[in-house]
């Protein structure tokens, strides 16, 4: 008999076909430990190809340039070396069957001088997030950034616009803009990261406007329905970011504007923390969105087979991104098939270096 289960349906609209609706999350792992980060061989390919049999994989955040990154051993998407590495990637996948996105990243103010030889990371505004950094010599306290010039954006704008390029130069299915996670562009789309006076801040679609240039320009290089954008929209507390009486109106706006571009899909995150008593906040982000959104709605964040069975079936999400299971059950979609137990993932190996941890979790007897 053919297994029912939401999850394992095909899904196709407008040009993404995708034999499943499982969906591996983006996730840095780290593992670009080399002067170029540039994706290795032997490692991030297999890593990537082992997960295959999901119906899209979205790579870990790569950096679109090298003022963009915030994390150490995080790969690019900017050289030559780093898209001939990709090109293994994306060659291993598709031979498994699988199709892959990768993420488009940049961090803004969620970085460091120690990546910027000395230089101040890039925000809308000189507004320190209070957070923390992940160099080379470990977690450091992060610095009150430089305000964007317009120079700055323009660059910014283009460099998105290369590294999406790259990405077809590479072979990839598709591209992910990371708007979410309190990143470049959620510092944008918020008043308390962006005080900004010129057309980049102060009313909603000011804020927003610094996303949709580099929408529109990644739309010069990538057919409009390969790309896919993140938005994580009651993000409180964690990554800097605080949320407002203007918020939701903001993602609200930027979503319901999204109707207008025949997208691949926006990737929603539920709150990554309980929001319940946060002024402002939105508890349930696909019950919100879905009346909002007319396209491809994925939803991310503490889902597992049952959940994500439930999300489908309620129509509330077409796709269900799936985190940290896939780094410990590569063979994820095999054992919901065959309602297989999960096994259990080693936060230790999570960021390090090499294949313990990354390549080495077996498929299911
Ligand atoms: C992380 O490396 O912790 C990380 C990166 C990107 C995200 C969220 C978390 O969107």
């Amino acid at each position: 008999m053919e297994n029912e289960q939401p999850l394992l349906q095909p899904y196709s609209k407008n040009g993404l076909s995708l034999k499943n609706r499982v969906v591996m999350a983006p996730m840095t792992r780290s593992r670009a430990d080399n002067p170029e980060n540039a994706p290795q061989e032997g490692l991030h390919d297999i890593y990537y190809a082992q997960r295959a049999s999901a119906g899209l994989i979205i790579t870990e955040g790569s950096q679109v340039s090298k003022d963009a990154v915030g994390y150490v051993n995080t790969p690019g998407i900017y050289s030559e070396a780093q898209v001939e590495g990709w090109k293994k990637v994306t060659q291993s996948v598709h031979n498994s069957g699988g199709k892959i996105f990768i993420q488009l990243w940049h961090v803004g103010r969620m970085s460091h001088p120690d990546f910027h030889d000395g230089n101040l990371p890039l925000a809308p505004s000189a507004i320190n997030p209070n957070s923390k950094s992940y160099t080379p010599e470990g977690f450091k306290e992060t610095v009150t950034p430089k305000e964007m010039t317009i120079e700055d954006i323009k660059k910014t704008i283009s460099d998105f616009k290369n590294a999406a390029e790259n990405a077809m130069k590479a072979g990839f299915d598709g591209v992910e803009i990371h708007s979410s996670n309190g990143y470049l562009f959620h510092q944008f789309f918020n008043g308390t990261s962006n005080k900004r006076s010129d057309g980049y801040g102060g009313s909603i679609e000011n804020r927003a406007r610094f996303f949709f240039e580099v929408l529109d320009a990644i739309k010069q290089v990538v057919p409009e329905n390969k790309i896919g954008a993140r938005f994580n929209p009651s993000l409180h507390g964690t990554f800097g970011m605080k949320m407002d009486a203007e918020t939701i109106p903001t993602f609200d706006y930027i979503i319901s504007k999204l109707n207008n571009y025949n997208l691949a899909y926006i990737h929603l995150s539920e709150p990554f923390t309980d929001v319940s008593n946060v002024e402002f906040a939105v508890s349930n982000i696909a019950e919100h969105y879905r009346p909002i959104y007319n396209g491809t709605l994925m939803i991310n964040t503490n889902f597992d087979q049952k959940k994500g069975n439930a999300i489908l079936e309620n129509g509330l999400a077409d796709l269900v991104a799936f985190g940290k299971p896939y780094i410990s059950n590569p063979d994820l979609v095999e054992r919901f098939d065959k309602n297989k137990p999960m096994a259990e993932w080693d936060e230790d190996t999570f960021y390090t270096t090499g294949k313990k941890g990354y390549t080495d979790y077996p498929k299911v007897e």
